[in-house]
């Protein structure tokens, strides 16, 4: 079967589009036949070896939909045929792969093999980000930087749906333009302004009661000057480069701050909340409340493509690659 893999850590360049063997099943994995894959700037981490190291040659890629090919022993939930989609498998990247039944769940009739592959991921991660690790309720005014990317799209018009005042930032008109329709109250083009000013200003100087992050370096001190007293700044992304270190004692000065850098596998540990947070996701989507837009669909062997784009800052929502 044909995949993209990496045998060196290094730019988009060492995206290599190859011819794989088809990986098999063991107990407690299904084998997917993939439609669509979704592209995520944790990819690029992989790619580029940042946070951490892989064993190479590897498949990237960690989001995906398709049939179910195989089941390996004790697999009870999956029966082969099933629509389904998962997430925190490396591999995505292929024809065929392997993934745990744990992180796979089946995927409603009406949702599209592309939109479930672009919302899984990122989903799952606005999923926990809004109703886990500071539970979004109406009133709130959140900040989510990134606002038109993937993770910040699906953000913004979650946490509009709950009721929350949103304010994003993005990095150019078209972003702005995009943030304002999907989510979010007020955009400020960080490129060109000062956001933590226009925070300030929208907020009549009261502050935010969460931040979200997904850029990091570039906003993340700034970011504690956008909270009101007791607020939460919630870091779960780099895409700018990793955060300086914030110095506690700063955080009784600006105001009894919390500060967290959450990741997704943890909130996924449990095979009850994979399903049940899933389903959530799902429900927002099928009602309409969140939209995923799929900036473009391009085929397997492109995948350098889009990490160049995504890596450039020039996609709006999500990038998708059909095997
Ligand atoms: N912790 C977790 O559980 C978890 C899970 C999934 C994703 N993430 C993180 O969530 C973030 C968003 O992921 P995504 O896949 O949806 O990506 P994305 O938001 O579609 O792309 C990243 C965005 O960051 C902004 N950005 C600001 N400075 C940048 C720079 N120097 N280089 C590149 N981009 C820059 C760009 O938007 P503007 O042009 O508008 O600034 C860009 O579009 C990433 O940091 C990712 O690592 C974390």
């Amino acid at each position: 079967m044909k995949a993209v893999r990496i045998h060196r850590h290094g730019g988009p360049e060492v995206l290599i589009y190859e011819e794989i063997e088809v990986p098999k099943p063991g107990p407690g994995e299904i084998l997917v036949r993939n439609r669509a894959a979704g592209v995520n700037f944790t990819d690029i981490y992989a790619r580029t070896g940042f946070l951490y190291e892989l064993d190479l040659p590897t498949v990237l890629g960690k989001e995906g939909a398709g049939e179910v090919l195989a089941v390996g022993d004790a697999v009870a939930e999956f029966a082969v045929g099933d629509r389904v989609a998962y997430t925190e498998t490396m591999g995505a990247y292929a024809e065929q792969t392997v993934v745990p039944a744990h992180y796979a769940v089946h995927i409603p009739a009406a949702l599209s093999y592309e939109t479930a592959a672009a919302s899984m991921l990122k989903g799952l991660t606005a999923q926990y980000l809004v109703r886990h690790t500071f539970r979004v309720e109406p009133g709130q005014t959140v900040l989510v930087h990134a606002a038109a990317g993937g993770v910040g799209l699906i953000l913004a018009q979650w946490a509009n749906h709950l009721g929350a005042t949103v304010i994003g930032t993005a990095g150019s008109a078209e972003k702005v333009e995009l943030a304002l329709q999907n989510g979010c109250h007020h955009v400020v083009n960080y490129r060109e302004e000062d956001f933590v000013a226009k925070v300030q200003e929208i907020t009549k100087g009261e502050g935010c009661h969460v931040v979200y992050d997904g850029v990091g370096k570039n906003v993340a001190k700034g970011s504690l000057d956008c909270q009101r007293p007791r607020g939460y700044y919630v870091n779960f992304g780099w895409a700018s480069g990793p955060v300086d270190p914030i110095d506690p004692m700063d955080l009784i000065r600006k105001g009894s701050l919390y500060v967290t850098s959450p990741g997704l596998t943890l909130y996924l540990a449990k095979r009850d909340d994979v399903v049940a947070n899933a389903h959530e996701l799902f429900d927002v989507i099928l009602s309409a409340s969140v939209k995923i837009r799929t900036h473009a669909i391009l085929p397997l062997m492109e995948a350098a493509e889009a990490h160049r784009q995504l890596q450039s800052r020039g996609i709006i929502g999500s990038i998708v690659l059909r095997p």
